[in-house]
């Protein structure tokens, strides 16, 4: 992990709600899927019961198999072990939509925007806290810039299904300490081969 040097904490000013993606963004395929597409396609994904038992699943870490999104777009089929996380992170300028398939998933995310760059430690507000379960065949979309974790809390294995339009640029890995997110590494679709 790259060594960053410490910037002050700026702080971040009031919450805003999370606003779902209403338009698709310019320059990418002319058939760009919407929001409400991912979600119906990671809704029937995640009915497909061959698909679902195709992917390997280990008892310690999470698994999984590329999709072929509709549109152009990225989409993941992941096996999540009991006590298995993503920690903090965002999908840049990607919206998406996941759901799950089996068992159920916790997502904690911030309900708000954060600056795209030049930050290293941001103190968030009081109350942009988001604790969501998403039980089997709950799914939601997020916006550009969505912050969050998923993780299965539970004592049983949990699948979902993903999807981000556009493909995943880069991801942004963050820590976090109480109110103090600091951006720890930018990782790469080439850092994922
Ligand atoms: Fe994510």
């Amino acid at each position: 992990m790259p060594a960053t040097p410490p910037q002050a904490a700026a702080p971040l000013s009031a919450p805003s709600p999370e606003v779902p993606v209403t338009s698709t963004p310019e320059g990418h395929f002319p058939e760009a899927p919407d929001p409400q597409q991912l979600l119906d396609f990671v809704r029937r994904a995640a009915t497909d019961a061959e698909l679902v038992a195709s992917l390997p699943l280990d008892p310690e870490e999470r698994t999984w198999l590329r999709l072929e999104g509709p549109g152009g777009s990225e989409a993941w089929l992941i096996g999540w072990p009991p006590g298995t996380g993503t920690g903090w992170h965002d999908h840049a300028e990607s919206f998406g939509a996941f759901i799950a398939a089996s068992g159920e998933l916790t997502e904690n995310s911030l309900a708000v925007r954060l600056p795209t760059d030049g930050w290293k430690t941001l103190e968030l507000a009081e109350g942009v806290d988001r604790h969501r379960t998403i039980a089997a065949g709950k799914g939601r979309f997020f916006g550009q810039q969505h912050v969050h974790e998923v993780l299965n809390e539970t004592a049983e294995h949990a699948i979902s299904v993903h999807a981000y339009y556009p493909p995943l640029p880069h991801l942004r890995r963050y820590s976090r300490s109480g109110p103090v997110l600091r951006l720890e590494q930018v990782e790469r679709p080439e850092d994922w081969q």
